[in-house]
């Protein structure tokens, strides 16, 4: 939950060493400008913590000593300011988000063009398919072509139809979210179907290792992360010429730098494009369901049909409104003043997105839902020179999932069995959103019948 790096995530929460919002306030040492409350909590949902603490400061100091940034305008002027906000907080190589300066425009020059609209719209027929095909193995149950029995599937959740008038129970994170980032990524990569499974046990265990923030267990999925890209890189160095033509071989010969990129510079570029990501789009199809299902209005508004652009619209605030993509780090190159605190250089900051999101100085009522008044502050992919890349990619395949959800279910509903249960630190959003799928004609054969 965060520009998608696996080193990054873990020091989005795991490194904060948290402390309870109401614990007294920490002194500063080295810090001038007076006592901040301290951030964040263990075990707790990020997203109720930066409530809690905002609306008395717009800045927080974890234990182990980073700035936490809360408020909108201080998360904006230094997300704008990339020379004292320094991205070069990791001593591993991240491509492009742990670069500053010319270095880091260079490799945005080169990652930019894979996501222009042009090419979104030529791949969304494609991820339109991995959505209904997705769809239909909701309705049926069935479990996947590389044999994972969704968690919702037989055991818990039976033939998800009893007692439940048709409909079907799933988790629509792990079940729905997860499996369908994969599915999307891979395709948009040319990965093999066969990585499915690895990846969906990949980011199982890569969620528990940020979780548990112990730094022997990140170092573990991320090197298991490296081997699956090689996995993928050396059958097409040995086919040469032969090699499907695909996005990764289009990277693999990108010479835009004025050569091609370097083993580790590839492997970088290709774990920032799935490693978080995948983990960042099931997270934020939790969010979308779970709002879906408090929002029935909504959801039929969405069914009845809206253009696309007024569904990215929806969606964009949905995720404002619960933006699990909490935080980015930075690093001061010299003394500067936040918020009337004076850093020294050399502070370690947190920009927290889901925080300046809810800013009630941004925003008024934070969970007011409005679209388009939104729109211009929101930064659910975040701002400045860093801002997300992989947006286009992102909005088109969380659109088209929803899209194809609606039109496959004629209700969502929550299940009755089981709460939606927040995540906890340093992950944003809901770890388990249990749903009931009711299929479009189910419901139809259920009014004609009734
Ligand atoms: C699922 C929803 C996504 C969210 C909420 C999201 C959010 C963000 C945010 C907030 C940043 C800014 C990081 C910073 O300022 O340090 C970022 C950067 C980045 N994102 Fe995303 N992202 C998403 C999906 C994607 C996808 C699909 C890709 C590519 C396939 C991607 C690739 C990147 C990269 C490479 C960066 C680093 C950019 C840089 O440092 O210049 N993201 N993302």
């Amino acid at each position: 939950m965060s520009s998608h790096s696996l080193d990054e995530q873990t020091a989005n929460g795991a490194e904060e060493a948290p402390a309870h919002p109401s614990a007294p306030a920490a002194d500063l040492p080295g810090l001038a400008g007076g006592s901040l409350p301290e951030f964040p909590v263990p075990s707790s949902d990020p997203r109720a913590i930066a409530d809690a603490i905002r609306p008395d400061s717009g800045l927080a100091l974890s234990s182990t000593g980073t700035v936490v940034l809360l408020r909108h305008a201080e998360v904006v002027a230094a997300a704008h300011d990339a020379v004292t906000f320094s991205s070069g907080v990791s001593r591993h190589l991240q491509l492009p988000n742990g670069l500053d300066g010319d270095e880091h425009t260079a490799f945005r020059r080169l990652i930019d063009p894979y996501f222009t609209p042009d090419r979104m719209a030529e791949l969304e027929p494609v991820i339109r398919e991995v959505a209904r095909e997705l769809c239909a193995e909701l309705v049926t149950g069935q479990d996947d072509s590389a044999g994972n029995a969704p968690s919702g599937a037989a055991g818990a959740g039976g033939s998800h139809s009893a007692g439940t008038g048709g409909a079907r129970r799933w988790d629509a994170v792990s079940d729905i979210g997860a499996r369908f980032a994969v599915r999307a990524q891979t395709r948009w990569l040319g990965w093999p179907s066969s990585l499915e499974p690895v990846l969906l046990d990949w980011m199982a265990d890569n969620q528990a290792a940020t979780r548990s923030g112990r730094g022997e267990d990140t170092a573990e999925v991320a090197h298991r992360f490296d081997a699956i890209i090689r996995s993928v890189l050396d059958p097409r160095r040995a086919a040469g010429a032969q090699a499907p033509e695909d996005v990764t071989t289009e990277l693999m010969c990108d010479e835009s730098l004025g050569r091609p990129l370097r083993e580790e510079e590839l492997v970088s570029i290709l774990r920032n494009w799935t490693g978080g990501d995948l983990g960042s789009i099931a997270l934020c199809v939790g969010v979308i369901l779970q709002h879906l299902v408090e929002h029935p209005e909504l959801q039929e508004r969405v069914r009845s049909g809206v253009s696309a652009a007024e569904l990215d619209a929806i969606i964009d605030e949905i995720l404002r409104i619960d933006d699990p993509f909490v935080a980015n780090r930075r690093i001061t190159t010299c003394p500067v003043s936040v918020g009337g605190v004076r850093l020294p250089a050399g502070q370690r900051v947190v920009l927290n997105w889901t925080s300046a999101n809810r800013d009630e100085l941004e925003f008024g009522d934070p969970n007011a839902f409005d679209p388009h008044g939104s729109a211009e502050s929101n930064l659910v992919y975040g701002t400045g020179k860093h801002v997300c890349p992989g947006r286009p990619l992102a909005t088109m395949e969380l659109r088209v999932l929803v899209e194809e959800i609606t039109s496959a279910f004629s209700l969502i509903t929550p299940a009755p069995d089981a709460d939606a249960q927040r995540s906890v630190t340093p992950v944003g959003g809901y770890s388990s959103v249990p749903v009931l799928l009711m299929p479009a004609q189910d419901r139809r054969s259920a009014i004609t019948c009734g």
